[in-house]
């Protein structure tokens, strides 16, 4: 498929189911682990779930954060996750960043991940390099469309106008969970990820730069979460 024929996910597709971001208890947790290898949560700032206290190092790294209390209470529930399925003491785990800004967890060897919109945060612990992003919905009005590809413009045009402000945030955030399992973010030019009909990643190398993995996402459907609607997209790359 060329890069101009990639038309991107539509709200017609197959979803990820919005139950699986239930704050897990700890047997579905570990169930979940052995089954997919992969767990993934919304968390609400306002109904947080019971949470292993901030470590000292969190408490400081928050106070440059531009959101202390979502960068907090995501570590928090991201060690919790860790604990059970590793069956470990939370504490005992540390969050550092990748040169290019990705959150990682030292000496496991697995892959994590963070998104943030207040009040609402999302997390995801992975055996193989994943992504997740979190969005609240925009209208029509909003859609910054000059961030979008020629192809992925006309194909929301095409859509009625209450459709789009979805259907253009779906694509987003597909693009910015696969940039995340990728682990440059937008360092990645957001035109060069092409998300697929199924939610297939690709990423279109400029000329003389390396190829990336494709990846794999999902998107929930629209759901309102303390009465805003919001989106979570999730990436998992193919190799
Ligand atoms: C990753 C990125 C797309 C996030 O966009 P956003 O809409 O502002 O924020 P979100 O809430 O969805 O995601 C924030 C999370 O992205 C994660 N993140 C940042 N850079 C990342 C990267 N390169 N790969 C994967 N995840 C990354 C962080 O863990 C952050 O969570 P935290 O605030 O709890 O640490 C954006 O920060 C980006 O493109 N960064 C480029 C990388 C960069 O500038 N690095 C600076 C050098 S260190």
């Amino acid at each position: 498929m060329t890069a101009s024929e990639s038309p991107h996910q539509t709200e017609d597709e197959p979803d990820f189911d919005a139950g699986l971001l239930i704050w897990p208890d700890a047997s579905t947790a570990r169930r979940r682990w052995r089954t997919e290898g992969c767990i993934a949560a919304i968390l609400d700032r306002n109904d947080p779930p019971d949470l292993p206290p901030a470590l000292p190092e969190e408490t400081g790294g928050a106070l440059d954060h531009a959101d202390p209390e979502g960068f907090l209470l995501r570590r928090r529930a991201i060690r919790a996750l860790a604990g059970t399925v590793l069956e470990k003491p939370p504490g005992e785990f540390r969050i550092t960043r990748s040169a290019t800004g990705a959150p990682c967890l030292a000496g496991t060897g697995l892959r994590i991940s963070f998104s943030g919109r207040p009040p609402h945060g999302a997390i995801l612990i992975a055996r193989i390099p994943a992504g997740i992003d979190i969005e609240n919905i925009i209208p029509a009005d909003d859609i910054p469309w000059n961030i979008l590809r020629e192809d992925e413009r006309r194909q929301l045009r095409a859509r009625l106008p209450a459709a789009q402000g979805e259907a253009f945030i779906r694509l987003w955030s597909a693009k910015e969970a696969y940039a995340k399992a990728l682990g440059q973010g937008f360092l990645l030019p957001p035109e060069s990820l092409l998300i697929g009909r199924n939610g297939e990643a690709r990423f279109l190398p400029a000329p003389g730069q390396p190829r990336l993995p494709d990846g794999r996402t999902r998107t929930t459907k629209a759901q309102s979460i303390g009465g805003k609607a919001v989106i979570v997209a999730l990436a998992l790359l193919s190799s």
